[in-house]
């Protein structure tokens, strides 16, 4: 079985990473999104919830399982028993942060190889911060965000 790791914050999903899920999910023959906990950054959305909206939005595909992680990325790796980390790139702005994340998880564990999947072009501009902030000023969110979970984001914004 190849199976990947797709790590993120996803607070919320974006197409933008759902277009990357699906992508890999054609290469792979299983795809893990690993959706991280972090103590220091309290986001819109908790763990549980992000982890539902994933699920809705990646029902359809059949090898795609979605979980939270604690702690180090390569520890939940060995865990899952995968060898692949996916990350998206979207610009050049991407590359230094994502570069030196690659090559410090190359550091604590050799095994575990990232690869690269550029953005679909018409996402390129897309972030979970931009779909927050324009959601949250009463933009419109319709195309950045998987469609059935626009409810849910709505509503946690206007509850905010
Ligand atoms: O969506 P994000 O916030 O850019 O995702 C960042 C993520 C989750 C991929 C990264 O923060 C991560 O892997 N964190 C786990 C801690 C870890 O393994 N750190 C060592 C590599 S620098």
């Amino acid at each position: 079985m190849r199976i990947a790791v797709y790590p993120g914050s996803f607070d919320p999903i974006t197409n933008g990473h759902l277009d990357i899920i699906k992508r890999a999910s054609r290469v792979f023959d299983e795809v893990i999104v690993g959706v991280l906990v972090n103590p220091d950054k309290k986001g819109l959305f908790d763990i549980e919830e992000r982890v539902l909206l994933i699920q809705q939005a990646t029902k359809e595909y059949n090898n795609v399982k979605v979980e939270s992680f604690s702690g180090l990325l390569v520890n939940f790796m060995k865990e899952k028993n995968a060898r692949a980390i996916i990350k998206g790139l979207r610009a050049v702005s991407d590359f230094e942060y994502e570069f030196q994340m690659s090559l410090m998880n190359k550091k604590l564990d050799p095994n575990i190889e990232t690869l690269f999947m550029m953005t679909n072009a018409k996402y390129s501009y897309l972030s979970s911060s931009s779909v927050k902030q324009v959601a949250s000023f009463g933009g419109c969110i319709k195309g950045l965000v998987p469609e059935d979970i626009i409810p849910a984001i709505m509503e946690k914004i206007n509850r905010k």
